[in-house]
């Protein structure tokens, strides 16, 4: 088996380009959250921590939380629903469904199938995509690259999480972090000159070591409470090497786009901690004010993390035709993402 080497050891290989071919947009945007908030208050009570450590050390002030029993794709479909709504866009109008999740329900059917026979979007394909919290920006960027070659018009790209079924909730390092819930994004051609104008995509397999979950067939035990069994990470290690990734794609990606961070209007990250994405801001010079952060509101939702917080954006009258938006995501793998788009607008 290979090992995975120090974090920071070996430069992460970061590489980004520009757009060509027929541009993609962002058109329609929809969110669920299961309406069960548990606060840092709440947590207290179950494990060793306080409110003011977690939300000091993360930002993170309340999570949603699904019933028990509640699948993931569940989920992903009232996000998928509310996508197609928003955009007026009928379900037989979608040429391909594709979900990303941390925490899929099962190996297989795809839980982008249970999502098409919901919706009726039956003219479809549909596969999920596993890839941690960078799930969703790999989505997007098979999405904008079937548009560019002209093989679909219409795709559903969902990130939905079920996180606290595989959360340890005995590990207070780990269980305080994460909350439940999905989000959709509709993508068709742009058609206002806008859309998405480069990418950065990357992985580094050398560090598949810090985030981890379901390693149950490596060490060979199936045990209940095998530690292998629930989400782990080496925090402080992750945290280092999200700072340097998040500095680097952002840069690589704004550059490929022919711009200047100084350019990025409103920047829409991956929240794994709040700290991580302002430390990486001010490294690279993007003004904190410029950030879109929604992690208070409902923990790192993994996938469905980004879709969250464009939905505040677009809430909050933060988002506007001509807006160059910056996403960027990092996750277990190591895997990250990052693409700039010009803002289409209604
Ligand atoms: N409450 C109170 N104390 C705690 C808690 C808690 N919930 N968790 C840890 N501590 C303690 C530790 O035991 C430690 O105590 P000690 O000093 O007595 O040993 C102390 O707090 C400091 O612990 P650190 O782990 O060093 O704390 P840090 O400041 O690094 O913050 C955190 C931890 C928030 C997890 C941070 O490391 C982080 O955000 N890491 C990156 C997370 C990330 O990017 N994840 C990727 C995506 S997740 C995914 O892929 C699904």
């Amino acid at each position: 088996m290979a090992t995975a080497h120090q974090p920071g050891s070996v430069g992460l290989p970061i590489r980004a380009f520009a757009n060509r071919g027929r541009a993609s947009a962002i058109v329609g945007l929809g969110v669920e959250l299961p309406s069960r908030i548990v606060t840092n208050h709440d947590l207290e009570r179950m494990v060793d921590t306080t409110d003011a450590w977690i939300t000091k050390r993360t930002g993170i002030r309340q999570r949603h939380l699904a019933e028990p029993g509640t699948a993931t794709w569940q989920l992903a479909t009232v996000a998928a629903r509310a996508a197609l709504k928003e955009a007026g866009v009928r379900p037989e109008e979608v040429d391909l469904v594709m979900v990303a999740s941390s925490s899929p329900d099962a190996p297989f059917p795809p839980m982008a199938c249970r999502v098409q026979e919901q919706l009726g979007a039956n003219n479809a394909w549909a596969f999920d995509m596993l890839a941690a919290c960078t799930g969703l920006l790999y989505e997007l960027s098979i999405a904008d690259a079937m548009i560019a070659t002209g093989r679909a018009e219409t795709i559903l790209v969902i990130g939905a999480e079920v996180l606290s079924r595989i959360v340890d909730w005995t590990d207070r390092s780990t269980c305080v972090l994460l909350g439940d819930g999905a989000g959709a994004v509709l993508v068709r051609p742009a058609t206002k000159g806008g859309g998405i104008r480069s990418w950065c995509l990357g992985a580094d397999g050398r560090q598949w070591n810090l985030l981890t979950y379901g390693l149950q067939a490596e060490t060979g035990a199936y045990a209940a409470g095998d530690a292998a069994a629930h989400f782990r990470m080496k925090g402080p290690e992750t945290y280092k090497v999200a700072v340097e990734c998040f500095a680097q794609m952002v840069t690589a990606v704004v550059e490929a786009a022919g711009m200047g961070v100084e350019e990025v209007d409103v920047f829409v990250p991956h929240q794994a901690n709040s700290r991580i994405v302002e430390a990486a801001a001010r490294r690279v010079g993007i003004p904190l004010d410029r950030i879109v952060l929604s992690i208070d509101e409902h923990a790192n939702v993994s996938t469905a993390t980004i879709p969250l917080a464009l939905h505040k954006a677009a809430r909050t009258n933060r988002l506007h035709g001509g807006d160059r938006v910056l996403l960027a995501s990092f996750g277990a793998g190591l895997t990250w993402a990052a693409c700039l788009m010009e803002w289409e607008g209604a």
